[in-house]
């Protein structure tokens, strides 16, 4: 479906890009110095056509008590002396440039293993909370059914009513439990995931969202796009979910639009989220500091793909989530 480079290809294009400026930099360097001589003889040319140094010798030999004759060798030694200087710079440079770019590579290396390590760490999640899922599905779901078939044969088959009405209570008490364990099971690991994908999934959760904040929630899929990975199809879901969550809590908003595109420069999926709310108070713009773990955590999300979360308030009033997942960089 896709190729998944490893990350050693991102980092050996890097090298590429520092041998570049390190060949700029030579470049450079040959150039000025190929200037410089080429002033040198100009120089030489000019002195010889116009006996500068005879000039020289002839001003300053009525000086010599200042000893002012020696000012021509003295320049020489001083050129001499700012030669060798500059050559010492020029060797100091390259070190430091080497050490940077070395530099450069161990810190590629560390983020590199970050963003590997916070997918990992994402993936791990999800798996348990799969197992979870499955755990609370089949254990508690089954002792909810039992015990509710239970309380009702008791109801039935007592003579006495307040037996009979305990029994009934004990059936309701049973029904909530289990359907608080519907509700968790949705959190855990959302079902319509696995039963539609991910784009059906994100317009159900939608549609639902509508009904129950009465704002107006319009979803636009990719045409025509290939399935994602599993572990990047939870992740957009979680990211759909907290925004819309946090329009319904904070925007004041009367309609969220979500959009799924095509990365314009890479191959991967950009989702985009706006209101017409009141967009992000200033102090919390753009990164939406502090507070809650919300932004923090779709931040997070995002980074473990190697990707960039952006929030901006719109001209006219509610907030822009733009989410930018490049799927070049998963695991193999
Ligand atoms: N769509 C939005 N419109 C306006 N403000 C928003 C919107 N989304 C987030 N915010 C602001 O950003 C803050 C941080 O959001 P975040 O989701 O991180 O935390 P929270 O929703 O307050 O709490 P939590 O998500 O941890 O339950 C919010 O408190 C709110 O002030
Ligand atoms: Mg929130």
């Amino acid at each position: 479906m896709r190729r998944r480079p490893s990350s050693s290809t991102a980092a050996a294009r890097r090298p590429d890009a520092v041998s570049k400026a390190v060949s700029r930099f030579a470049a450079g360097w040959a150039q000025d110095a190929l200037l410089v001589l080429a002033g040198v003889l100009a120089f030489f040319v000019v002195a010889g056509r116009f006996e500068l140094f005879e000039r020289l010798q002839a001003a300053t030999r009525g000086l010599e008590h200042w000893q002012l004759d020696e000012l021509p060798l003295t320049l020489l030694a001083l050129s001499l002396g700012l030669l060798w200087f500059g050559w010492r710079r020029v060797v100091d440079a390259r070190q430091a440039l080497a050490a940077r770019t070395v530099a450069e590579q161990q810190a590629q290396a560390l983020l590199t293993e970050n963003r590997e390590l916070a997918q990992a760490l994402i993936r791990v999640q999800d798996t348990e909370r799969r197992a979870l899922a499955r755990e609370l599905h089949d254990e508690f779901g089954q002792h909810c059914t039992a015990i509710r078939a239970d309380a009702r044969y008791i109801a039935r088959a007592t003579d006495v009513p307040a037996v009979a009405e305990g029994a009934c209570r004990i059936d309701e008490s049973a029904e909530r439990l289990h359907g608080l364990v519907r509700e968790m099971l949705d959190r855990l690991r959302p079902p319509d995931l696995d039963s539609l994908g991910l784009e059906a999934a994100v317009q159900a959760l939608c549609e639902r969202w509508e009904v129950q904040t009465g704002i107006g929630c319009a979803f636009v899929p990719r045409p025509g796009s290939p399935a994602l990975p599993d572990d990047v199809a939870v992740t957009v879901y979680r990211l759909v979910q907290e925004a819309l969550t946090n329009v319904a809590r904070h925007a004041e908003a009367s309609h969220v639009q979500i959009v799924f595109e095509p990365l314009p420069s890479a191959e991967g999926l950009r989702l985009r989220i706006t209101d017409d709310g009141c967009g992000l108070a200033p102090d919390r713009h753009p990164a939406g500091a502090g507070g809650g773990h919300g932004l923090a955590g779709m931040r997070e999300r995002v980074a473990g793909y190697g990707g960039t979360l952006k929030l901006d308030n719109v001209e006219g009033g509610g907030l822009r989530i733009e989410a930018d997942l490049p799927l070049e960089n998963l695991p193999a």
